[in-house]
């Protein structure tokens, strides 16, 4: 069942009921102005960090769901009611909430008069507009208020929500004309302040909830605008906010139009004050003045919907499948976009007062944004890199406002240096610039001891090549890419953290999975290496890759019989062997190792993704392991903690099933690699929305497996690698178009039934107008012809002085 349509031509998903199985978001803004917008008009804002700098509140697992947001009441004769339904949730005559790129529209029609809200933040401004117009489709006249209503936060959304024996006694506001200003704190260490204002006079307003709300009152129906008047209150202390009324008087078929903004405003500390503690608006008049008309509002947008034409042009593909072309042309690579400004900070599962931007996380959402503004992947390579300690590890997570690492969670996670080298190969194979290698990188952010970025990467490797456990398998550590595999923890005690406690490495638990990394990315590393003539040390570390690969195929090391071993833990024993009792299987090193091609010359390749096929399948993906543990297994840690079926227990992680889907291209499967694609595809599972429960327009992190009660539900949306690697997955390795460190290679794998496609891509400033015959063929590049001439093998050379190249490709 769906709960609404995409609508392809104007990049949008078209929600036609409020009702929806979860709320429904999107995300404003993609620099540093960021807000979460439900199909109801849910979510908040904050500039940069949603922890630190958190400018509106919302409210965490809150009932009614989804409560907090910024509404728009309209009271039109006894009924008060909004064009997202919520939170009256006044039944509506008519509504539609339209999600489109960077922007929502609403529209909510109620007694003849319709009111339609387009949201937005715009390119270059720290603000979120709202134009609100309302018409009265009557035949009578219509004599209406409209209210205006967000609730500020003080700021540090943690201390927001825990720390009310100061809280309750610091709100300070400020009110001119229109504009009603946040002003908390400002009078002593901050020097920024929001404002939220509209472009018309306005009848009163409120800046106090309780005055707003009325005691025992709710969003859902608050006092004053059920009473019509608003109280033009003074917060003071308590809990700001802003409200504004306007009194309109619509003719029949008339329309009036309304300006709101919401922005953030710093102020230089020697020019915070105009007078005595009355804020310097200055700043703020001028960013009200820049969206003061419906022509300046209406520049704006198309002013944001040029830019994404630009950034969607960079890969486009034109095949007979429209699930396909929806996904690569559109939502793919906008998730990419959003998880790559996110990480995993802030979504309606991430409270954004948690963890900061990952280290593995940012690393890996790098492969599916880097082709589309290639200089903020390069500010955010040295971020990370930065965070690096001068041995090779890492913090695990930072703060996206400080750029430090976060010392609460700390280091100690056996993958994460190398995903470093994976981000960075991705970085100079889209870009060919070699120079960042070069760049001088603090270590822990310290910048006495910084080096090379190279450097950096060198340490990477080596941390991993040097850190073997008894069967000279990499050590996992705290753990590798799954979180939850903690074999050094050994926590019996509630509440300790999976993540910090015990020792962060032990000498004995070793990881399969990291070994296919390093296979994967050293191959990588050594790449670079020759990239930098460096062609002893890229023959030292082939010669390291090769090693691992012997060790990872060797059935008293990594090869299980069937399939590739998971880990050994701290006492030396399998885990995801057939000699375990539970969790026989896992899916991780299956997908890595063969992803990263360890095993195709042997036929365990084969084996290990057909084992993949026989125990891990399900109708609504690839589960993470069978059989799910049942009781709490301490020598494995987190992993046993879950419920089986959900999350790491046996749940359908999305974020691997792209990486059997590349494996299985890797063996030329195309038939099955699309299949794999097919099962977690939001365009695909948009017709069960009613089991899968969340966007049907963007991927999700984990979906329930076979062993859960709600088999196929979704949860976690939005922020998760799946949306990085399922864009490689399709762009790089079913259609074939990958960048290599010399031109982009044409190499497609796809179902025997897919048709001939094509595809254009910018690359390194040069348009690639690529057609593909298919032939019926899986796989296999028959010829390649580069403006009418045949090249040998499947890379394009690349030629600078070119700017536009024809390629056809005849498969077979
Ligand atoms: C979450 C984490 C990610 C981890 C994955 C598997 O998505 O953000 O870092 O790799 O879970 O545990
Ligand atoms: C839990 C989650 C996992 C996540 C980790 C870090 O372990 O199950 O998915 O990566 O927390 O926050």
């Amino acid at each position: 069942m769906k709960f609404g349509h995409f609508d392809d031509e104007h990049r949008e998903y078209v929600i036609e009921t409020p009702k929806t199985p979860l709320p429904w978001i999107n995300y404003l803004g993609s620099k540093e102005f960021f807000t979460l917008i439900s199909n109801t008009c849910g979510g908040y804002t904050f500039y940069k960090d949603a922890k630190l700098l958190r400018l509106t509140r919302y409210r965490y697992n809150d009932v009614p769901m989804d409560i907090n947001g910024k509404y728009f009441y309209i009271k039109d004769g006894d009924t008060v009611w909004n064009p997202g339904w919520k939170p009256t949730q006044t039944d509506l005559d008519e509504y539609e909430c339209r999600h489109g790129i960077g922007y929502s529209k609403f529209k909510g029609v109620k007694n003849g008069v319709k009111a339609d809200v387009l949201t937005f933040v715009p390119v270059n401004d720290n603000c979120e507009v709202s134009k609100l117009v309302v018409t009265n489709d009557s035949s009578e006249e219509k004599n209406i208020s409209i209210f205006s209503y967000v609730e500020w936060c003080l700021w540090n959304a943690d201390d927001d929500s825990r720390n009310f024996q100061r809280n309750f006694s610091t709100g300070e506001v400020e009110v001119k004309g229109s504009a009603i200003y946040h002003k908390t704190e400002y009078r002593e260490r901050r020097n920024h302040y929001a404002v939220y204002s509209v472009n018309a006079p306005i009848t009163a307003f409120d800046t106090a909830r309780d005055s707003f709300l009325g005691l025992y009152h709710y969003a859902g129906n608050p006092e004053a605008v059920l009473n019509g008047k608003l109280t033009n209150s003074m917060a003071s202390g308590w809990s700001p906010i802003a409200a504004h009324q306007l009194d309109v008087t619509l003719k029949p078929g008339e329309s009036k139009s309304y300006v709101f903004v919401l922005g953030y405003i710093e102020n230089p500390v020697e020019d915070k004050w105009e007078s005595h503690n009355v804020i310097n608006k200055k700043p703020a008049e001028a960013l009200l003045a820049k969206y003061d008309t419906d022509a300046k509002v209406d520049a704006a947008f198309a002013e944001l919907n040029d830019q994404w034409d630009k950034l969607l042009n960079i890969y486009t593909v034109d095949s007979s499948n429209d699930k396909v072309n929806r996904m690569v042309n559109i939502w793919n690579q906008y998730q990419c976009m959003v998880t790559f400004n996110m990480s995993r900070s802030a979504s309606y599962y991430e409270s954004g007062i948690g963890r900061g931007m990952g280290f593995r996380d940012s690393c890996q959402d790098l492969l599916g944004f880097v082709h589309l503004i290639p200089d903020r992947a390069r500010e955010r390579i040295i971020d990370i890199a930065s965070t690096q300690f001068e041995d090779g590890r890492a913090y695990h997570q930072y703060q996206p406002l400080t750029k430090k690492g976060n010392s609460d969670i700390g280091s100690g996670f056996g993958d994460d240096p190398l995903w470093l080298i994976a981000g960075t190969s991705a970085y100079i194979r889209e870009t060919g610039d070699a120079t960042i290698l070069d760049e001088m990188v603090p270590f822990d952010n310290d910048a006495s001891v910084a080096q090379t970025l190279m450097e950096h990467l060198r340490r990477s490797f080596g941390y991993v090549d040097t850190h073997r456990g008894p069967h000279r398998l990499p050590l996992i550590g705290r753990a590798d890419w799954n979180d939850c595999l903690n074999l050094n923890c050994h926590s019996t005690q509630p509440g300790e953290s999976f993540q910090t406690f015990g020792p962060s490495e032990g000498p004995v638990a070793e990881s399969v999975f990291i070994g296919g990394m390093f296979v994967k990315y050293g191959n990588e590393y050594a790449d670079l290496c020759d990239l930098k003539g460096l062609t002893d040390e890229a023959a030292k570390v082939r010669a390291s890759v090769a090693e691992m690969n012997e060790i990872l195929l060797d059935s008293n090391a990594g090869w299980d019989g069937e399939w590739f071993v998971r880990a050994y833990d701290s006492y030396g024993n399998k885990v995801g062997s057939k000699e375990c009792e539970e969790g026989k299987i896992f899916i991780e090193p299956q997908g890595f190792c063969v992803l990263a091609g360890v095993g195709t010359e042997t036929g365990q390749a084969q084996k290990a993704l057909d084992s993949v096929k026989e125990h891990l399948d399900t109708k609504y993906g690839v589960m993470i392991l069978q059989p799910a543990y049942t009781v709490y297994h301490e020598e494995l840690g987190e992993v046993s903690s879950y419920p089986p079926g959900y999350k790491e227990n046996a749940g359908i992680f999305c974020h691997n099933n792209p990486w059997v889907s590349i494996a299985e291209t890797v063996i030329g499967r195309g038939d099955r690699a699309f299949e794999v694609y097919k099962k977690t595809c939001p365009a695909y599972t948009e017709e069960i929305s009613e089991i899968h429960r969340t966007e049907p327009y963007i991927y999700c992190q984990m979906v329930a497996g076979a062993d859960a009660k709600f088999h196929g539900e979704g949860k976690n949306s939005w922020l998760t690698g799946t949306a990085a690697w399922t864009f490689v997955n399709i762009s790089q390795y079913i259609l074939g178009v990958y960048p290599t460190l010399k031109g982009l290679s044409v190499d497609p794998c796809v179902p025997a039934d897919f048709g001939d496609f094509s595809v254009k891509r910018v690359y390194r400033g040069v348009e690639y107008d690529i057609s593909v015959k298919q032939n019926g063929a899986q796989k296999g590049v028959k010829e390649l012809i580069v403006d009418g001439v045949k090249v040998e093998g499947t890379v394009i050379p690349y030629d600078a002085s070119k700017k536009t190249v024809k390629v056809e490709v005849v498969m077979g």
